[in-house]
């Protein structure tokens, strides 16, 4: 059931240097390329990295919360082709939450490393040095980063009480 997995889901940035199985990697993929996305247009482009030396340059692509990358075994760089769809924000989003879900639900450990309006440094965008470094093309924006490998830290799932109950509304808005 899912929601056995997304109670006991978190965001795991410590990893082991075990590999993630070819056979773990095709289930990714496959799960992120299920996706929904608005009008079936499909937007998203997938960079799988498992070179150390690429991950350790996509961990530095901005200053603050990219860090945890260097040490995963496999990144996925979700991208989408703007010029596809207006809508690419969305059905990028969405792609990399399945492949963090996916992830959890195959015993693996993943975060989300935000890269779009983020910045690399005062010249750059975090999207300026990640295209140069990946040789995306101009349409091709990047979302985020999904670091990716057999955790070495356990969190508990957040309790039922830290949920926010008071944010969900029933017909109207209500304080
Ligand atoms: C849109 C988005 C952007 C995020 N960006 C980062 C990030 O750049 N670096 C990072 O370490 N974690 C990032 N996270 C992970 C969040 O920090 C994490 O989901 C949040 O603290 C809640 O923790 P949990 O996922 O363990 O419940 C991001 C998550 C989302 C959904």
């Amino acid at each position: 059931m899912l929601i056995k997995l997304l109670r006991k889901r978190r965001s795991i940035r410590r990893f082991s240097n075990q590999a993630v199985s070819r056979q773990d990697l095709d289930l990714l993929l496959e799960a992120a390329l299920r996706s929904p996305s608005s009008k079936g247009i499909n937007p998203w482009e997938f960079l799988v990295i498992q070179e150390q030396e690429t991950i350790r340059q996509l961990a530095t692509a901005k200053p603050h919360g990219a860090a945890f990358l260097k040490n995963a075994p496999l990144a996925v760089v979700v991208c989408a082709d703007s010029s596809k769809t207006d809508v690419w924000v969305e059905d990028a989003s969405i792609a990399a939450l399945i492949l963090h879900l996916a992830a959890a639900d195959l015993g693996l450990g993943s975060c989300w490393a935000q890269i779009r309006l983020r910045e690399h440094d005062a010249e750059k965008s975090a999207q300026e040095y990640l295209s140069r470094l990946l040789n995306l093309p101009e349409q091709i924006m990047v979302e985020a980063i999904i670091g990716i490998g057999h955790p070495v830290e356990e969190k508990p799932g957040h309790s039922e009480e830290s949920l926010l109950q008071n944010q969900v509304h029933f017909e109207r808005f209500s304080n």
